[in-house]
């Protein structure tokens, strides 16, 4: 039997990289990893213990002190959701809030955070037969990785579909405030010194601006047999 594989998917906030992701990874039996959600959950913790804010930053002593206080894991629940828990709750729709949107990018950018985490990252994939998704995937956490895509769409695309999402849930936010918040965590991840959100050499570029799910599905997909084949 062919090794299974390590695919990457990275690329700018809401380009629909986890569904991609998810879709993949159910398609071809291999297990899916959203790093977002762990960044999102380490951010959760922070701001509970009041070291976060959107406008001051993070005490980030406190934060990389606790860290080995912080348990994130996944589990499949009933209606098939990979949830993300924070030390034994359920955090999963907490975390996709735009209270902790406004500040995971000031924890994701403190250097002890993403070893600690990218260390766990590394050995959730180190078997192969993962779909992770995140923004130093193909470049930091899976460089051998055999398939990496880079995933891009306009801003107004990207922000009209996540309005859309989060109107589901009934947060009441302005299409403002999303296509503000996702342009300034795409600066702060290109940014930041470490780890900064860049194509990897040999990734795969998707922009899904005028794409539909079901084509983009299909295509990548077809890379992915190609590289079994
Ligand atoms: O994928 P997401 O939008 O849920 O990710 C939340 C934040 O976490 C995002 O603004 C950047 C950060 N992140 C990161 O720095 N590295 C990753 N591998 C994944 C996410």
């Amino acid at each position: 039997m062919t090794k299974p594989l390590t695919i990457a998917i990275d690329g700018h906030s809401s380009t629909g990289k986890s569904t991609l992701a998810k879709a993949l990874a159910k398609s071809m039996g291999y297990v899916y990893v959203d790093s977002g959600a762990m960044y999102r959950a380490v951010a959760l913790y922070a701001l509970r213990k009041g070291w976060v804010s959107k406008e001051s930053g993070c005490d980030a002593a406190a934060i990389e002190s606790t860290l080995d206080q912080v348990q994130i894991t996944f589990e499949l629940d009933a209606d098939g959701v990979n949830a993300t828990f924070l030390n034994g709750q359920r955090v999963e729709e907490e975390i996709r809030e735009m209270a902790v949107s406004h500040v995971v990018s000031h924890v994701a950018k403190l250097s002890e955070v993403r070893r600690h985490l990218v260390a766990l990252q590394q050995a959730m994939g180190r078997n192969g037969g993962v779909v992770m998704d995140g923004r130093d995937i193909g470049t930091v956490v899976f460089p051998n990785a055999e398939l990496k895509i880079f995933m891009t769409a306009s801003d107004d695309v990207r922000a009209a579909r996540r309005k859309a999402e989060l109107d589901q849930k009934e947060q009441g936010v302005s299409f403002q405030e999303v296509l503000e918040n996702l342009k300034a965590r795409d600066k702060a991840d290109m940014e930041r010194s470490d780890s900064p959100l860049i194509a990897a050499e040999d990734a795969r570029t998707l922009d899904n601006s005028t794409m539909n799910r079901e084509d983009q599905f299909e295509l990548v997909l077809d890379w992915t047999k190609n590289l079994l084949a």
